[in-house]
């Protein structure tokens, strides 16, 4: 099989190393991919992704059997459907499934429709309406999550005690020029407590197979403090979700979005990310998002047992039927750790520390997958926030733990920043 893998982070260098490694595949070409994908038998192509006509030049170039898209931007704004009306097999969403992620009210609304657990919500449509809606909510007691509507990059999301601070943030999302967030619906939800938990499932418009569970550090610094990100480090939890949780997700949350979505008339395929938050046996959807995590996707495909391209080919062509006991999870844990650039993720306009020489002794049982990166002068350099990461798999998650740990220590940029306590607590958190 001949593969295409849009996208150029972490997540779309693990599920390209992880494709070219399998039998029925010969070549796997990342568009536009990044310089440090070059050692893996990976070919890059340069495209703007973003330009129909480039991408359609490309793939007619190419020739793929099949497309698969990483992120979500290229969903969310139709370029998975453009390729398949081009004849191209493609996994990945609609642009009207992919609203799942791309707009909060429309998966709320479709969460409520759908009987999937998820926190009590009001949207309002106005600064005004908004700001006069925060006085039948108790803030300073049960606090208030209050959402942007649309795709804001992690930053449309506050959780808050203090109603100063939600009378700030709604100023910022609706009137505020400076604010990287702009909206014009927002969305207020109870705060939920519990757990965090990324849990995945490849669809294909009828049925859907769970690809498997990881836990995703979001703050910049140890001890969940600092600014959020987008993802530090990650693990595979090993005593949990429990046996009931799991069926929870797949029989409340996995399977009435894939009925659901057919049944409205956008039926879903591709990966879907269900943020969750769990309290006790208690599951709660958090979000949903329309692609891999990144970094849950370097974390799992290494677990993930089983002929992948051939369940991907299946999915995008809506024959997954009858696959769903051929991808299983391995028993070992995994650990990701992520190395960023000092100053990301960059806030206040203040510059990130870029352009300096990477240096790597590459340990054999670690798998580095690359992110912000560029060549300069021959040599690798840093060219983003989250510039590569680490995975690890052992029998324990303190093995998988210690082996990510002696990696990273062998790696080295100017101004590199990583997490000191990924899975370090009990069962990883
Ligand atoms: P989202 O972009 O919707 O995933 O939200 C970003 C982060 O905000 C999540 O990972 C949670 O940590 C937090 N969050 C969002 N919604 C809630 C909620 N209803 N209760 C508690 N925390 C939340
Ligand atoms: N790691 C969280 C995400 O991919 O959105």
């Amino acid at each position: 099989m001949n593969i295409v893998v849009i996208g150029s982070g972490g997540r779309e260098h693990a599920l390209a190393k992880r494709l070219i490694s399998e039998p029925g595949v010969d070549k796997v070409s990342v568009v536009p991919g990044n310089a440090g994908m070059l050692d893996d038998n990976l070919t890059l192509v340069t495209c703007n992704i973003k330009d129909k006509t480039d991408l359609l030049n490309k793939m007619e170039q190419i020739k793929p059997d099949l497309v698969v898209f990483g992120p979500e931007q290229p969903l969310v704004d139709g370029m998975g459907e453009f390729l398949e009306e081009k004849g191209f097999i493609v996994l990945g969403a609609s642009a009207a499934a992919a609203q799942l992620e791309g707009s909060k009210i429309f998966s709320k609304e479709f969460m409520f429709r759908n009987d999937i657990p998820t926190a009590a919500f009001e949207t309002f449509n106005s600064y005004e309406l908004a700001l006069e809606g925060l006085n039948s909510w108790d803030v300073e007691t049960s606090g208030i999550v209050i959402k942007a509507d649309e795709l804001a990059a992690g930053k449309g999301v506050v959780v808050t005690w203090d109603m100063k601070e939600a009378q700030k943030t709604l100023y910022d999302f609706f009137m505020n020029p400076d604010c990287p967030v702009n909206t014009k619906r927002v969305l207020f939800e109870k705060v939920l407590k519990g757990v965090e938990l990324s849990a995945f499932a490849l669809m294909d418009g009828n049925t859907f197979i769970t690809l498997g569970y990881a836990c995703d550090y979001k703050r910049l610094q140890d001890a969940d403090k600092g600014p959020n990100t987008g993802g530090m480090g990650c693990f595979t939890p090993k005593s949990w979700p429990t046996d009931n949780t799991k069926s929870q997700i797949d029989e409340r949350v996995f399977r009435p979005v894939v009925e659901g979505m057919k049944k409205e008339g956008h039926p879903f395929k591709g990966i879907l990310f269900a943020g969750l938050m769990i309290d006790n046996e208690n599951v709660n959807v958090i979000e949903f998002n329309i692609r891999f995590g990144d970094p849950e996707a370097q974390t799992l495909l290494p677990l993930l047992e089983g002929d992948l391209s051939k369940a991907f080919d299946l999915a995008a062509r809506g024959e997954l039927s009858g696959f769903e006991n051929k991808l299983t999870l391995s028993n070992e844990a995994s650990v990701h750790i992520v190395a960023a650039s000092g100053g990301y993720p960059a806030m206040d306009g203040k510059p990130m520390n870029l352009d300096n020489p990477i240096s790597i002794e590459q340990l054999e049982d670690a798998t580095i997958f690359f992110a912000g990166v560029k060549e300069k002068d021959g040599k690798l350099v840093n060219s983003g926030g989250r510039v590569l990461g680490v995975t690890c798999t052992g029998e324990t998650i303190e093995k998988a733990r210690e082996a990510a740990y002696r990696q990273m220590e062998k790696i080295n940029f100017d101004g590199m920043i990583y997490r000191s306590d990924i899975a370090s607590g009990s069962d990883g958190r």
